[in-house]
């Protein structure tokens, strides 16, 4: 029988509750950085990041990744940022200390990026004010109730933008995935994760109902190649 994701699961990934220690939690996220190489994945938050950099031109902009990891997307932004000659401080903020510890030690030859140990539920409006927020493949961790509570708050701590990037709830995704996971993941957490990260995602009927509880911001929701969405919310003190 076909996978039913009619509705989103509340399964709980088990990165969310990872005892396995820092290597093998390095090993994980090698396989989850693999795997948006491969498919693509960190190049649509690196294009939207642009986009609205390009739109909002400014000296220097502050950027943060809720939910950064291993601090993998913060480098590829340092990377294009670098190579645009944009000036950029780069904030990650995490939950797992552990991931915080291994995205410090390979960023250590950049020094724009910096990390912080942090609930991004427990977040204070001022708290990280910065130009643009960044969130990752984070979203679909959560409930509806809190991530409504959380997408709030990023765009009032975000002056120009917020960008989500995350999975599209799909059985098509869910079975190439699987069929993916096969040659080019190495770990068990990693391929269990990606079924129940796919079957916690959303439809862009979902986010568009998301999408009316910020009435006063600008949004544009796109589908992307492989089975993403990416959300660009603009606050309207800039549109
Ligand atoms: C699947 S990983 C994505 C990591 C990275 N953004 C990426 O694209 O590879 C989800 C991350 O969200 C973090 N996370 C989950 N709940 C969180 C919370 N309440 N506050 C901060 N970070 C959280 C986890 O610790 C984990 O590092």
């Amino acid at each position: 029988m076909l996978i039913n994701l009619t509705e989103r699961s509340n399964q709980p990934e088990l990165m969310d509750d990872f005892q396995e220690g820092r290597k093998n939690l390095q090993i994980v996220f090698d396989d989850i950085n693999r795997v948006n190489s491969i498919l693509g994945g960190n190049n649509i938050t690196v294009n939207a990041v642009a986009k609205l950099i390009q739109k909002n031109p400014q000296e220097q902009y502050t950027i943060v990744d809720m939910g950064c990891g291993d601090g993998n997307m913060l480098r590829e932004i340092a990377k294009y940022c670098n190579k645009k000659a944009i000036k950029v401080r780069l904030i990650g903020v995490d939950l797992n200390a552990e991931a915080l510890e291994l995205a410090k030690v390979a960023s250590k030859s950049y020094s724009e990026i910096e990390y912080y140990h942090k609930d991004i539920l427990a977040l204070k409006i001022t708290d990280l004010n910065c130009d643009i927020v960044i969130t990752t493949l984070t979203m679909h961790h959560f409930e509806d109730n809190d991530l409504l509570t959380f997408l709030k708050k990023f765009n009032q701590l975000a002056r120009i933008g917020v960008v989500i990037n995350d999975l599209q709830r799909s059985r098509w995704a869910y079975y190439l995935f699987k069929v993916f996971s096969l040659i080019f993941i190495k770990t068990e957490t990693a391929k269990i994760d990606g079924l129940i990260s796919i079957s916690r995602g959303f439809l862009k009927s979902d986010l568009i109902e998301y999408s009316k509880t910020l009435p006063t911001v600008k949004h544009d929701i796109c589908w992307k190649w492989a089975f993403r969405y990416v959300w660009i919310m603009q606050p309207d003190r800039l549109t």
